[in-house]
């Protein structure tokens, strides 16, 4: 199955994406976690990109279209994927569609405004591994150390208040627009966000079919 999770910044598409992609055996990419690694290591496409990441905007088209195209070609991908915060543009999906790749569904996670401001403020992600946690709604059984490998947990860059602000302004006026064009094709799902960890993904897998 090929699978696009959409939906604002915070709403959990890579929280869902990581079960999915256990439960499926199919693999998660996430074009937000391939851009920051590559800022880790400061190859200069990361550097480049930092400036709109930081800013709460998007990186150019050209950029993370190369990425997918790079990506989706590996052969993990032969038997499905899920792609968390891809595309996130009207041309980035043309540009999926014309390299023939085909998408089985849409998963639009629904989550409002407010509650987008409240998730990140409170998320913390692993820096070693990137495990996601949430200091309320999806705690590390470590505290502030990472469950799965240990390591300390940080605050994103892009999570400040005003940066997420412009996160939200820039999902609603570029990213959006999407939904339009999914539901076109007849394969946008509309799934509540707004409930626990647990109780979205049982909404997702009944919007899957699995
Ligand atoms: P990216 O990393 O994709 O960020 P995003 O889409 O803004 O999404 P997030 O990772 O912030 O949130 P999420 O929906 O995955 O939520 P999460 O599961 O973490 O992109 C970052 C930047 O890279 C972009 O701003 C842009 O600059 C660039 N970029 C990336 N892709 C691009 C593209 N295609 N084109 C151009 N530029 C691109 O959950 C959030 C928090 O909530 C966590 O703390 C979690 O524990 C908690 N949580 C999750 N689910 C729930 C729940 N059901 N209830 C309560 N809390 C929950």
């Amino acid at each position: 199955m090929n699978i696009i999770l959409f939906g604002p910044p915070g709403a959990g598409k890579g929280t869902q994406a990581e079960i999915l992609s256990k439960d499926l055996s199919i693999p998660t990419i996430s074009t937000g976690a391939i851009i920051r690694g590559a800022v880790k290591e400061g190859t200069p496409m990361g550097l480049s990109a930092k400036k709109y990441m930081d800013g709460g905007a998007l990186v150019p088209d050209e950029v993370v279209i190369g990425i997918i195209k790079e990506r989706l070609a590996k052969d993990d991908c032969k038997n499905g994927f899920i792609l968390d915060g891809f595309p996130r543009t009207v041309p980035q999906a043309e540009a999926l569609d014309a390299m023939g790749v085909k998408i089985d569904v849409v998963v639009s996670l629904e989550v409002p405004d407010e509650a987008i401001v409240d998730r990140m403020s409170g998320r913390r992600v692993c820096k070693v591994c990137g495990a996601t946690f949430h200091t309320i709604y999806n705690p590390s059984a470590k505290g502030e150390k990472c469950d799965v490998c240990d390591a300390d947990l940080l605050i994103r860059d892009d999570d400040k208040p005003e940066v997420v602000l412009n996160r939200l302004v820039t999902y609603h006026k570029e990213t959006e627009p999407l939904k339009e064009y999914y539901c076109g094709k007849g394969i946008l799902k509309s799934v509540e966000g707004t409930n626990g960890v647990e109780a979205t993904t049982e909404l997702m897998k009944a919007a899957l079919g699995i």
